[in-house]
């Protein structure tokens, strides 16, 4: 199935409506994703990026209903990731002389992953064309580190498209495929919760590329990206959530993150709620159980906050290994201007507010000065304790 994007131009992905997981299973999907895929039929036929590997054969039985594929002048490969180039080995059996139009990483990581040096690379840096003919072009844009070293964006001069690759993505699958025709609360859920587990890392270089692409005064009709919805409807829109997002986002939320042994944790947890909501009504406060909750869509969470709590208890003189994998998560995703705080109960040693601080440091919080460290099962007068990290917090 193509559908039609505008002009000459259209999509030829893959709805993943049962897509469960993503990166293995490192990334939750809750609402199916798309590998999208596109097509150039001007007076060269070009196609812009491929699909994974598990739906190849589907790909290529679409690709090859709609064009000759004697008749295909190139591939542009924006990212050598499999969710992008999969089903690129499949084509090239069929097409061996096809020029590969990617970014000098590009062709690093191509041939570290398929092992085929002797394909047709054309390497190209910003600023570089592609004559497709009838008067329109694409003109590449380099993107490293959005998100990975070989990334770029194209854009088609005179459609005015962007095709942007994994940015402005989601893991989100809509069968109309455009933003406006998309359930809006899920889609903006969907693009923050792409953004904070997976670009957030990148924020500093986001904010230079994305002044650069709009210092570019590039009229932009619609954004293509890979995964998610195409945005024809104002598309710029998601411009402007990227700049935001990338500037040391924050919303007035706090949210506050546990594991607990037998609830001494739990109870001071939700006692630190009351206390916020008490202090600042209207701050949103979230709570979750690290066990009992999708890691990715607590640290959408964290991500929207302007501080978090993070609770756990002393077991074996250390943190809860839940706590542990999560922080360790944390700390990969480098986020900016936060403010965390600490607490836990102990029945013997009592390490892990100590530990907790020196991780919540490491992955670049300010930790303040309040904590509540609790032996044994918390009395009224601990609970009490817990205004003083609210306060610290608000
Ligand atoms: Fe970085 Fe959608 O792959």
């Amino acid at each position: 199935m193509k559908v039609h994007l505008k002009n000459n131009v259209y999509w030829l992905g893959k709805i993943d409506w049962e897509l469960k997981t993503f990166h293995g299973d490192d990334y939750s999907i809750n609402n199916g994703s798309s590998q999208n895929a596109y097509l150039i039929q001007e007076e060269k036929t070009v196609l812009v990026d491929t699909v994974w590997s598990p739906h190849k054969n589907e790909f290529m039985e679409n690709l090859a209903k709609e064009i000759d594929l004697d008749e295909l002048d190139a591939i542009i490969v924006q990212h050598g990731e499999v969710d992008h180039s999969g089903s690129l080995v499949e084509l090239m059996k069929r097409r061996p002389d096809l020029p590969i139009y990617c970014t000098a990483n590009g062709v690093k990581s191509l041939v570290g992953q398929f092992h085929h040096p002797e394909w047709n690379y054309n390497v190209v840096k910003t600023g570089d064309t592609f004559d497709v003919g009838n008067g329109k072009a694409l003109v590449f844009v380099e993107m490293p580190m959005l998100h990975w070293p070989d990334s770029m964006a194209s854009y088609l001069t005179e459609d005015n498209i962007l095709f942007s690759n994994d940015a402005f993505g989601q893991h989100f699958a809509v069968g109309e495929l455009f933003n406006d025709k998309a359930d809006q609360c899920t889609l903006f859920e969907e693009a923050i919760k792409y953004y904070a587990n997976i670009l957030t890392p990148f924020a500093p270089i986001a904010k230079r590329k994305l002044q650069e692409v709009i210092g570019m005064n590039l009229t932009i009709d619609m954004i293509a990206p890979s995964h998610g919805v195409i945005w024809r409807d104002n598309p710029v829109q998601i411009i402007e959530k990227y700049v935001e997002w990338s500037d040391s986002y924050q919303e007035d939320q706090i949210t506050i993150v546990y594991d607990t042994m037998w609830d001494g944790t739990k109870k001071l947890a939700h006692r630190l709620a009351q206390d916020i909501a008490k202090l600042s009504p209207d701050t949103v406060v979230k709570i979750y159980n690290i066990s009992h909750t999708d890691k990715n869509d607590i640290m959408t969470e964290v991500f929207k906050s302007r501080a978090i709590a993070v609770g756990s208890p002393t077991m074996g003189n250390d943190i809860l290994s839940s706590v542990a994998g999560w922080l360790y998560f944390l700390k990969e995703l480098k986020m900016k201007n936060k403010k965390a705080a600490v607490f836990g109960c102990y029945g013997w040693s009592g390490e892990s507010n100590k530990i907790l601080r020196e991780k919540l440091t490491e992955a670049g919080f300010e930790v303040v000065e309040p904590e509540v460290r609790v032996n044994w099962n918390p009395l009224p007068e601990n609970l009490e304790e817990m205004n003083s990290i609210a306060q610290a917090l608000v």
